[in-house]
């Protein structure tokens, strides 16, 4: 559903980066500017916030354009750092007034409609400086300090018609705000983030939508905390199937590809998720901005030592551990495809069983040192007990993918690490493009399969996979669950 989301200082830094993930996710967005030009391909209006009748303005232009605004995004914001004894009056309240009176004016404008609809969503950004404190940043700190008082009022006052108010509060960010902090101050910074490093943009961007989305019908109460306060007490924990779960998912490379509905439906169950590409990151990054949240990607040939050696510090570095990881990679030469199965030379067949059998060993032990606390490995298989048309070599390397994961269930077990696989029905994603003949392969589902089968559509495959990465089958390993229709139960 496209909803009219407005993002005040939306042309530059965190604010940009806000109204582009809204943008991307199909909602019309405007953002507010208050010098040079409005970003490209998004509608601008002229606002300087610590003026109301130019808030009132902008808004009036908002409305004409896209509706009343039913996301507020209240991001403009201000730093004008000194000491105490050399902060002047007007240092103090010019910052207060636009990152706290501003933002009182943008809400307290954007709340008329969205009381009148009986809904709403409004984020305050402030700073981890409000709840800290920084020495030469009082006026600032105060500012943002004041952001949670103001949220936490609103939050009681609003939500009873349906509009929720929440605040983040961002650590340091790689914007033009933090470019002009001394090298020494940023060393002094990085020092005292866990992580070691600036946030960027994107990653605030994906909590604010987060929190302006259905799923974020909660008041929160921190960033990192997985815990969640519902409406005005219970505290729960939310319900998603892979909540709080990492995983590793291997094989996205068009919207058609199984990987990407596994990656989606992980998404939307709570899992925080990283990708790997081969052959071109670029691309699998274009096809990842189509999932609910951003995800990012890493590049990975499973057949590559060097790359298979770096994995697990690239993965540490940006989601910590693993508690999954999806196999959803396959490939022949075309001339052990396609009916040429006496003709093939050994070549051809060793590529294909160690691009898709003896990888799942290879991505596992690569893994590994990330599954500390066990996990779920899923692969993706396609029926190797029997023989189909056309398949050809691809068929022994699925029975050494099949086999390769039985074993990996036996020596990954005492690590309480589960190794299962999906077989799938064919599924016409680029990979069974590439098999000539694939729609004769295809056939035996129409008129064969007990369910009826959809070859376009890979969201079946995707949620057997998700099922397996979840606790909910917690004591299976070295099985492959079938999802085709149940054509395998089935003879002619
Ligand atoms: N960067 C960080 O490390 C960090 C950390 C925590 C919180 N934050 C907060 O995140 C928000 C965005 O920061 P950023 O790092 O993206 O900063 P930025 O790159 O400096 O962008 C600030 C934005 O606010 C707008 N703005 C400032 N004063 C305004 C006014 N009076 N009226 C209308 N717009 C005004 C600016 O518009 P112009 O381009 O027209 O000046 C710009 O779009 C701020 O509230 C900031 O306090 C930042």
């Amino acid at each position: 559903m496209s909803r009219s989301v407005l993002v005040t200082g939306g042309n530059r830094g965190i604010g940009l980066a806000i109204a582009r993930a809204f943008a991307e996710a199909g909602d019309k967005v405007a953002v507010t500017y208050r010098s040079g030009e409005p970003p490209e391909g998004l509608f601008g209006v002229r606002c300087d916030i610590t003026d109301t009748e130019q808030v009132e303005r902008a808004f009036k232009e908002v409305e004409a354009e896209h509706g009343p605004v039913e996301v507020l995004i209240a991001n403009a914001g201000v730093t004008k750092d000194t000491l105490l004894l050399r902060m002047s009056e007007e240092d103090f309240t010019s910052v207060v007034d636009t990152n706290l009176t501003g933002t009182f004016r943008v809400v307290k404008r954007a709340s008329k409609a969205m009381m009148r609809a009986r809904k709403g969503r409004v984020v305050l950004i402030s700073s981890v400086v409000g709840l800290t404190g920084s020495p030469g940043q009082a006026n600032y700190a105060a500012s943002k300090a004041g952001l949670v008082g103001f949220a936490r009022s609103l939050a009681r006052e609003l939500g009873p018609r349906n509009i929720t108010v929440n605040v983040v509060a961002p650590g340091f960010v790689d914007t033009d705000m933090t470019a002009v902090l001394s090298d020494e101050r940023r060393a002094e910074i990085v020092a005292g983030v866990p992580l070691g490093r600036y946030a960027a943009p994107d990653e605030i961007a994906s909590t604010v939508r987060f929190l302006s989305s259905d799923d974020g019908r909660i008041h929160h109460r921190s960033r990192h905390s997985r815990r969640r306060r519902i409406g005005h007490g219970s505290l729960t924990i939310m319900s998603g199937i892979l909540e709080g779960k990492r995983i590793l998912v291997t094989g996205l490379l068009m919207e058609s590809s199984i990987a990407f509905q596994v990656a989606k439906l992980a998404q939307e169950q709570g899992a925080e998720i990283i990708l790997t590409a081969f052959p071109r990151p670029s691309l699998t990054e274009r096809i990842a901005k189509k999932l609910p949240k951003p995800a990012k990607v890493l590049e990975l040939d499973v057949t590559n030592q060097e790359h298979l050696d770096g994995l697990a510090e690239q993965v540490r570095e940006h989601l910590g551990s693993l508690d999954g990881v999806v196999h959803s990679i396959g490939f022949a030469p075309q001339d052990a495809l396609g009916g040429n199965f006496l003709n093939t030379p050994w070549e051809s067949v060793a590529t294909a069983v160690h691009v898709s059998a003896f990888s799942l060993k290879s991505l596992a032990m690569a893994c590994l040192p990330l599954m500390e606390d066990g996990g779920s490995i899923v692969g993706l298989t396609f029926d190797a007990t029997i023989a189909w048309q056309q398949y050809d070599w691809m068929g022994p390397a699925k029975a050494a993918l099949e086999a390769t994961s039985r074993y990996l269930a036996r020596d990954l077990g005492k690590q309480n690490i589960r190794c299962n696989l999906v077989s799938a029905g064919p599924i016409k994603s680029m990979a069974a493009k590439s098999i000539p003949g694939f729609d004769v392969l295809a056939d035996a589902w129409n008129t064969r399969s007990p369910l009826s089968w959809e070859v376009t559509d890979p969201e079946p495959a995707g949620r057997g996979v998700v099922a397996l990465l979840s606790d909910w089958f917690p004591k299976t390993t070295g099985e492959i669950v079938h999802v085709d229709g149940g054509l395998h139960a089935i003879g002619a």
